[in-house]
C-alpha cells in the first residue's frame, strides 16, 4: 500500500511530526518560515490524504476541491477554527480537528493573567521608565497602579480556557468571578463561587473584561460601542480570543475618551497589522494603558507542543478509519 500523505503548511514543533513519521506516513512540511500563498497551498494539497492546517491559512472549498476526493481530514493547529470552511467540509464528508489540549488552556489562562496584571501594575510603562533612565528615586505615587485583588473578574465565554482563568483569579488572587455564556454551569458556579451574568450586567460589574468565546457570526464585535460604555471608567479589557471579537475603531475612541481604563490585547481585528487602518492619529500603539502582544497567548513550549501532538493523533485516528479525538464544534 502507499504510504498515506500529510501535508504540513508550515513548520510546527516536533512531537506531532516525529508521532506521524513514526506511524510510516508520508509527511511533506512547507519549509518557508512564512504564511503559505494561495497559489502554493493549492498545488501542495494536491493528492493528499490529510492536511496539517493553521490558524494563517484559509481553508476553504477551493484547497479542499484542490486536495482531491481522497482527502480525508484537516487538523486545523488551533484552539480556534474561524479560518476552515466548516460547512464545506461538511458538505465533502471531511471532519476538521482543532486542538484544544489542557496546555493550550492552561498558557492563553497565563497570558491572559500576565495581560492583566502587567495592565494593574504598569509593567510596560515602569519597564520604559526605568530603561529612559528617568527613575530618579522612590516616590510614594509614582506609576501607581490596581491590585487584582479584591477585583471583580468578568469572564465572557466560559470553555476549557475561561475557567482555566476562574481557576487562577479565584483562587490565586481572591477576586471574584462573573461570567456570560449561553449555557450555564452550575459545578463552575459551586467550586468558584461565580455568578452568570448577562453579558451586559458583567460589563457593568467587571473591574477586569477577558474574552474567551470563538470568533462567531453572533460574536462579531461582540464588544463595540455600546460594550465599551457600559463598562466601568476604572476597568481593563484582555482580549486573547480573536481580533474581530473587538470592535477595534469603537475601542480606540473608548480609549480615547478614557471610556475604559485600558487594554491588554493579543489579537488583532486586521491581523496581523496591529490597526486596521490609522484615522485621526489613533493608533493602539500610541496609549500607554494598552499592552499589545502579537498573538502569542498560546507561545509557550508546552503549549505548542501539545498541541503538535495532539493534532497529529487527530490525523491518526482519522486515517485508521477511527473518530478524530477532538472534531472541530
Ligand atoms: C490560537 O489563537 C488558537 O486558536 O489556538
Ligand atoms: C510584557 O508584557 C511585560 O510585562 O514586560
Amino acid at each position: 500500500m502507499p504510504k498515506k500523505k500529510i501535508f504540513v503548511t508550515r513548520e510546527i514543533p516536533d512531537e506531532g511530526i516525529k508521532a506521524l513519521k513514526k506511524k510510516g506516513y508520508a509527511v511533506d512540511i512547507y519549509k518557508k518560515d512564512r504564511v503559505i500563498s494561495k497559489r502554493e497551498l493549492l498545488k501542495r494539497v494536491k493528492g493528499v490524504d490529510a492536511l496539517l492546517s493553521l490558524l494563517t491559512d484559509k481553508i476553504d472549498d477551493d484547497v479542499l476541491e484542490a486536495a482531491g476526493p481522497q482527502l480525508k481530514i484537516v487538523a486545523n493547529y488551533a484552539v480556534g477554527f474561524d479560518n476552515v470552511d466548516l460547512n464545506a467540509a461538511k458538505k465533502r464528508g471531511i471532519p476538521v480537528t482543532n486542538t484544544p489540549a489542557d496546555e493550550v488552556s492552561e498558557a492563553v489562562a497565563e497570558h491572559a493573567f500576565t495581560l492583566m496584571l502587567g495592565l494593574a501594575h504598569r509593567v510596560v510603562e515602569a519597564d520604559k521608565y526605568a530603561r529612559a533612565e528617568k527613575y530618579k528615586g522612590w516616590a510614594p505615587k509614582l506609576l501607581l497602579g490596581t491590585d487584582l485583588h479584591g477585583k471583580t473578574l468578568g469572564i465572557i465565554g466560559l470553555g476549557r480556557i475561561g475557567e482555566a482563568v476562574a481557576k487562577r483569579a479565584v483562587t490565586g488572587f481572591g477576586m471574584k468571578c462573573l461570567y456570560s455564556d449561553l449555557k450555564r454551569n452550575a459545578t463552575f458556579e459551586k467550586k468558584f463561587k461565580a455568578k452568570k451574568k448577562t453579558t451586559n450586567a458583567l460589563l457593568k460589574e467587571a473591574d477586569f473584561v477577558t474574552l474567551h468565546v470563538p470568533l462567531l457570526k453572533t460574536t462579531h464585535h461582540l464588544i463595540s460601542t455600546k460594550e465599551l460604555k457600559a463598562m466601568k471608567k476604572t476597568a481593563f479589557l484582555v482580549n486573547t480570543s480573536r481580533g474581530p471579537v473587538v470592535d477595534e475603531k469603537a475601542l480606540l475612541k473608548a480609549l480615547k475618551k478614557g471610556e475604559i481604563a485600558g487594554a491588554g490585547i493579543d489579537v488583532f481585528e486586521c491581523e496581523p497589522a496591529i490597526d486596521c487602518d490609522i484615522k485621526d492619529n489613533l493608533e493602539l500603539k500610541k496609549f500607554n494603558n494598552v499592552i499589545l502582544t502579537p498573538h502569542t497567548a498560546s507561545a509557550t513550549i508546552e503549549a505548542r507542543q501539545a498541541m503538535s501532538l495532539l493534532a497529529a493523533k487527530n490525523l491518526i485516528a482519522v486515517l485508521s478509519g477511527k473518530k478524530p479525538l477532538t472534531p472541530a464544534k
